[in-house]
């Protein structure tokens, strides 16, 4: 995995860290289609793509919250929107409609996360930052948020275990 560049980075190494799993859970999701890997195995990629960034995003939204980030709401109803098209995703991946995961679908779906993780989630860093003197490096996360999700899947042994 390559790991998060400078230029990348949202200036929180919890969040940066999230970016990364997201970004390579993605191109997990392009490799497991591409390669032609069972609907299973895909199945279990898309919804470990869903878990984690339903956790990332709660996580984030309490870290903004303790910044004093202005446009907060704003940003959480991204944060739905997104979470919206991946529900979908994984809604007609159960329900067996595999057009979903297409290469056009999957690209959509492939820009409008990557674009929110490296373009809009950029805007708060000035808010998050410890350089610049943001309050919020380290925020708990609590509630819906709580309880990491492990990329590797349900059955590994670091599921929950922290960053
Ligand atoms: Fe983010
Ligand atoms: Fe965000």
């Amino acid at each position: 995995m390559d790991s998060m560049g400078d230029t990348c980075s949202v200036g929180n190494a919890l969040l940066d860290a999230d970016h990364e799993i997201l970004l390579d859970l993605l191109r997990q999701l392009d490799d497991a289609v591409e390669t032609g890997q069972t609907r299973d195995v895909v199945a279990s990629v898309v919804n470990v793509l869903v878990e984690y960034a339903g956790y990332h995003f709660r996580r984030e939204e309490a870290i903004l919250a303790q910044s004093g980030f202005p446009d907060i709401e704003d940003h959480g109803r991204q944060h739905q929107a997104l979470e919206k098209s991946l529900f979908s995703v994984k809604e007609q991946c159960l329900a067996g409609k595999w057009e979903a995961l297409c290469d056009d679908a999957r690209a959509r779906l492939k820009n409008e996360l990557t674009e929110h993780m490296l373009v809009t989630d950029k805007s708060y860093r000035p808010w998050v930052s410890k350089e610049t003197g943001g309050q919020a490096a380290g925020a708990e996360v609590t509630g819906e948020g709580k309880g990491r999700p492990c990329p590797k899947g349900a059955n590994c042994s670091q599921r929950n275990s922290s960053a």
